[in-house]
């Protein structure tokens, strides 16, 4: 999704910017563009004009026409976007800028070509823009886009009286919906304003008070500053040379703690493999042992979060007194969310509500204020999750749980408890170790409730913990079977539909090997619980459909070899994820991968792996973009 990078320096910071946006290009963008304050190469002193770069290839062809013109300067801003209003093209591409109303008699080509005043980039939604667009227009503003975003430029400049900060403090008071935005004003060369409102923002504060930066991640300022400031809602920020500082949503001046975010450019590096998809399939092992790492017994201190309850309002009173759960989460942290309803209702014997982070907000609901609110994110930035969590705490319910990848990230501000998975960071669109990581997030937060609930022995939860100790050993014995699912994915290299079954815990798992291969195929591919086949989707099945079946050995095989007949009868060709004891053997119509050991309730954890590679591999067969699938972005900040 869209991404902002802004600095203000003594170097020349266009490498900088373009090196920031290459860090965010992992989110998913169509169109990039960069703005700075020109340098003025005949004296010392910065010039009053800006120059902007945009273009609809990728950020690398952005920054090969940034050098061949020569593009220099030490304030400046850049941005990847992700088109919501208006098409991926160049005058939809950010920066916009405002180069003041139009006089009485000037022609459209005569206003174009004055010099522009205002700059800015900007992530998010503006609800009320056509409102604003008839007014600006009204005042003499000519509009070049199809955006949502011009408006603000333009809102800016008419309320500019020659101090920037106080015309963004204006004009973000206009503004309905959601926004981070980064801007320049000609008349001020070496400042930027940023502000925040339901879309990500950080300070970066640079070494020396040479420079200081904004960026819509931390991730984009890595290798440049670990000093991070996450701004709040409604805040907005100065950043000058050698000062920063930030107001709030009342305008009053307020103090944001420095953080020191931890280098992550590492993260980023391919190393020997041909996507972050598959880095990030193979990663798992890690992924689940760093996310294990210290948890020696399931104490509630795992439930956390650092500095937002007071003293009584931590985990384990918390565990003992709510009634039930409701999980909300999108896309597959959902999919998590679904095991988890198997294993809480299963284990902790507390009822168990999973829903769409986007439905549930727009529908009436019974609040409950004894429930447990879990939310499932990988990011902890996704608009819909963030709108649901803050809706069911508008409806009284005050016990808040998120299940996280980002420590520093919206969510785990705004929960009370968090469980930090620690997949690392994720860079291919499809999410694949965050998933498996939220799994044994999930299931750690099952034990805990059953624990506090009195229904787990010490014996039990041992059981538990060294089978959970063992995930990465039976994970790498997984990734293994990765020469025979390349087989698999030949075959299905040339399909256009597929089905996917499952039963039980292993029903949301079929639904995600679904949308990964939908996700990064393109094939149309659909889960279903398995015996709802014959109440529908067997009128689909002929040969040319393949049929993928989730099959651990457990107290559903029976019932699910029924429906495998069902399949193999009407023609269907069957692809079955078996386990190592469960006597299914490959045949006409039926091909078998055995998985190496039976898992147990762990089980989804090992069984998504190779639906993981079974997508993977096909989108590498049929030629497609893996880490960034058409129209899709990696965090979904909009809603
Ligand atoms: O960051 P989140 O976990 O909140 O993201 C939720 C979904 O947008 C995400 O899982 C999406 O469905 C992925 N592209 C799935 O691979």
């Amino acid at each position: 999704m869209c991404g902002i990078v802004g600095a203000v320096s003594t170097r020349n910071i266009v490498p900088l910017l373009v090196q920031g946006l290459q860090r965010l290009e992992y989110r998913g963008y169509d169109s990039c563009g960069v703005a700075v304050h020109l340098r003025d190469a005949a004296s010392a002193a910065p010039a009053t004009q800006l120059r902007r770069l945009r273009g609809i290839a990728r950020v690398a062809d952005l920054a090969a026409q940034a050098e061949a013109q020569g593009l220099a300067g030490g304030t400046g801003i850049a941005h990847t976007r992700w088109a919501t209003h208006g098409a991926p093209a160049v005058a939809n591409a950010h920066p916009h800028v405002s180069r003041g109303p139009v006089p009485a008699g000037m022609d459209g080509e005569q206003a174009a070509a004055r010099p522009a005043r205002v700059t800015l980039v900007h992530n998010g939604i503006i609800e009320n823009h056509d409102e604003l667009r008839a007014e600006l227009l009204a005042r003499g503003y000519f509009f070049t886009s199809q955006t949502d975003t011009e408006v603000i430029v333009h809102l800016v400049d008419s309320l500019y009286e020659g101090d920037l900060f106080a015309a963004v403090q204006a004009a973000v008071r206009r503004l309905r919906g959601s926004y981070s935005l980064a801007v320049l004003h000609r008349d001020e060369p070496q400042r930027l304003v940023g502000a925040r409102a339901g879309s990500p923002l950080v300070l970066g504060v640079g070494a020396d008070g040479k420079e200081n930066f904004l960026a819509s991640d931390a991730m984009a300022l890595a290798g440049v500053t670990d000093q991070i400031v996450y701004l709040e809602e409604g805040d907005v920020v100065d950043v000058q040379l050698g000062k920063t500082w930030v107001s709030d949503r009342q305008g009053q001046r307020v103090t944001r703690p420095v953080r020191t975010v931890q280098a992550m450019s590492g993260a980023a590096e391919l190393g020997p493999y041909r996507h972050y998809m598959q880095k990030e399939i193979f990663e798992q092992p890690r992924a689940i042992a760093d996310t294990l790492e210290g948890v020696e017994a399931v104490v509630p201190e795992l439930f956390e979060a650092a500095g937002h309850h007071a003293p009584g309002e931590g985990a384990y009173p918390t565990f003992r007194q709510v009634r039930q759960i409701l999980i909300l989460a999108c896309g597959t942290s959902y999919y998590a969310g679904c095991v988890a309803k198997y294993w809480l209702e299963g284990m902790a014997k507390i009822p168990t509500q999973v829903e769409i982070a986007s439905e549930y907000r727009y529908r009436d609901s019974v609040p409950d204020p004894d429930t447990l609110v879990v939310t499932i994110t990988q990011s902890g930035e996704t608009a819909d999750t963030l709108a649901a969590l803050r809706h069911a705490q508008s409806l009284g319910m005050r016990h808040t749980l998120t299940v996280c990848n980002v420590a520093t990230s919206a969510m785990v501000r705004e929960c009370k408890l968090a469980y930090i998975t620690r997949a690392g960071i994720e860079i291919g669109v499809a999410s694949t170790k965050a998933f498996t990581a939220q799994l044994a997030g999930l299931f750690l937060l099952t034990l805990a409730l059953a624990r506090a609930r009195g229904l787990l022995t010490d014996e039990q939860e041992a059981a538990h913990l060294k089978a959970m100790r063992h995930l990465p050993t039976a994970l790498q014995a997984v990734l293994a079977l990765e020469p025979q699912i390349i087989t698999w994915a030949e075959q299905f290299a040339g399909k256009e539909h597929a089905l996917f079954l499952g039963r039980g815990l292993h029903y949301p798992v079929a639904q995600e090997g679904a949308l990964k291969l939908k996700e990064v195929t393109y094939i149309h591919a659909e889960a279903y619980a398995a015996g709802e086949l014959k109440h529908g989707p067997l009128a689909l099945v002929t040969s040319s459909m393949p049929v993928v079946t989730v099959a651990p050995n457990d107290a559903l095989l029976e019932k699910l070899k029924s429906n495998m007949q069902e399949v193999r009868a009407r023609g269907g060709v069957l692809y079955v994820l078996a386990d190592a004891d469960t006597r299914i053997d490959s045949g006409e119509g039926l091909h078998v991968i055995r998985m190496p050991e039976n898992y147990g309730p762990l089980s989804p954890i090992l069984h998504t792996v190779p639906l993981q590679l079974l997508a993977y591999h096909t989108a590498v067969a049929r030629g497609t973009d893996v880490d960034k699938p058409r129209n899709l972005a990696k965090s979904v900040t909009v809603e």
